[in-house]
């Protein structure tokens, strides 16, 4: 056992009591933000003149060192310490004797994990981002090449009126773009300095906050104190975008289930992709898909998990909150897993151009553009509606698609209808006629894709400073 506060205390903790507190097991993820933190924190305690200029740069070298030798694995994250920021100064003072003791001088565990968190999702929040901008890369690729791959779109699951292929992406690609504005969006927002807040009351040194916040690349220092060590709003608000992430991801999953099936046969996954089944040989399964659609639930059981957790929580710092990590790593381990695996997936998924056609045709989706053909020669909408109606039941029952009928044929139904219906329903006008922007007709899409591009050519990240490398060197 390892602890950095024995000096009350006249026994030893019990074995079980220091396992169940302990969190080194799972705080060792972010053991290069804690260090990070703790150069800020020693930097600006030596421009304040609150250790002298030798210790601070003795102090800052050691922790580099310590940064380097776990990194290349010569040292170990020992887990008999309680956690992540006793190991740091246990080795400090191993090294530095009574100089090492210095390094805790004007700050607590509560503001220093509070730091160490941020600092961690901060990254993970651009990690995210990233992984997000080469979907949509991929979405908007298979957009351009398919604004004339002609598909059923469906509402109840049921064929409705044909749309493209570059249509039904394009869905997607406004999922996703919505998805890194919450991104952009989180992380300005979470984007306050906690560091200096002390216990909960700030600290009676004259730190400089302004100054590591500035270290580590923060607008700013968070404003009160006792917020700045409590606040774990940012988390929930990345879980709750996280878990909307892992909602669109599931919706896209279930229709490449759907697409892949022996019925629709849409789409073909690639060999890489799939698996096989051990019984059945014919088998091709959607593994990759099913395992996204199924994962969204945990990371919903994240959100849902701290929300509960921090409901009732009272100011400031209590215990409960040592809770927010590792779900929350698990979540966002799970979304940029999925999210990598989904690109992969589906950049590499053939499209069968010629089943989505078939299959539009074959569905009566021009049945509204046949309605619209006979309201243009003078039908009042109601009368046309039931005419189609009537055609499609005639057409249902000779398993014929309105296109194959003959124009006596029609005529029978309706004589309004002339020659030019066949040109009129065909799978091209309807989609090419739709043309209002968001819309699936060539020329609008078009201009979407070229609005798309324009948005995928600027992004917000490259804003952003590259503190670390300053703070490292
Ligand atoms: N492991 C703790 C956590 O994750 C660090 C803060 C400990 N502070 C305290 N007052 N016990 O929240």
């Amino acid at each position: 056992m390892a602890q950095l506060w024995g000096g009350r205390f006249t026994k030893e903790t019990d074995q079980l009591v220091y396992n169940f507190n302990a969190s080194i097991s799972f705080d060792q993820k972010f053991y290069k933000q804690d260090m990070e933190g703790s150069i800020a924190h020693v930097k600006m305690l030596g421009k304040q003149g609150i250790l002298s200029e030798e210790e601070t740069q003795e102090i800052v070298k050691s922790i580099k060192d310590i940064l380097q030798e776990v990194e290349k694995g010569t040292l170990e994250i020992s887990q008999k310490y309680e956690d992540i920021h006793s190991f740091v100064e246990a080795t400090l003072i191993d090294r530095l004797g009574d100089t090492g003791k210095k390094l805790h001088t004007g700050r607590s565990r509560n503001d220093q994990v509070a730091l160490d968190m941020r600092l961690y999702t901060r990254q993970e929040v651009l990690e995210t981002d990233e992984l997000l901008k080469e979907l949509l890369n991929v979405i908007l690729t298979i957009m351009e090449n398919n604004l004339d791959t002609y598909m059923p779109g469906f509402t109840h699951l049921q064929k409705a009126q044909p749309v493209t292929l570059a249509h039904h992406m394009g869905a997607y690609f406004e999922m996703f773009k919505r998805d890194r504005q919450r991104m952009e969006d989180i992380y300005h927002r979470m984007n306050y300095c906690p560091l200096g807040c002390g216990a909960l009351a700030g600290t009676t040194y004259p730190l400089d906050r302004y100054d590591t916040a500035k270290r580590m690349g923060f607008a700013g220092p968070a404003l009160n104190s006792m917020d700045g060590v409590s606040d774990r709003d940012y988390l929930i608000e990345f879980l709750s975008a996280l878990s909307i992430i892992m909602m669109h991801l599931s919706r896209f999953s279930e229709e490449v289930i759907i697409w892949n099936s022996n019925e629709y046969q849409f789409v073909e996954i690639d060999d890489a992709y799939s698996t096989g089944s051990s019984i059945m040989p014919q088998k091709k399964n959607p593994d990759i898909a099913e395992l996204v659609r199924g994962k969204t639930g945990r990371v919903y059981g994240a959100l849902i998990s701290l929300l509960t957790t921090m409901k009732g929580i009272p100011l400031a710092y209590n215990k409960d909150m040592q809770e927010d990590k590792e779900l929350t790593f698990d979540a966002i381990d799970t979304v940029k897993g999925c999210l990598a695996l989904f690109t992969g997936m589906l950049s590499t998924m053939k499209f069968k151009k010629e089943r989505m056609e078939a299959s539009a045709k074959h569905g009566f989706t021009n049945a509204t553009d046949a309605a619209d053909y006979l309201v243009n020669h003078g039908v009042p909408f109601r009368d046309a509606h039931g005419i189609v109606g009537r055609l499609v039941l005639f057409c249902i029952e000779k398993k014929a698609a309105i296109d194959d009928l003959s124009l006596e044929e029609l005529q029978k139904i309706s004589p309004v209808f002339e020659a030019d219906i066949f040109e009129a329903v065909s799978m091209k006008t309807c989609v090419e006629k739709r043309l209002t922007i968001g819309a699936p007709g060539q020329e609008a899409m078009k201009k979407v894709i070229e609005l798309e591009k324009e948005y995928l050519g600027q992004d917000w990240k490259t804003k952003l400073q590259d503190w670390e490398q300053e703070l490292l060197k």
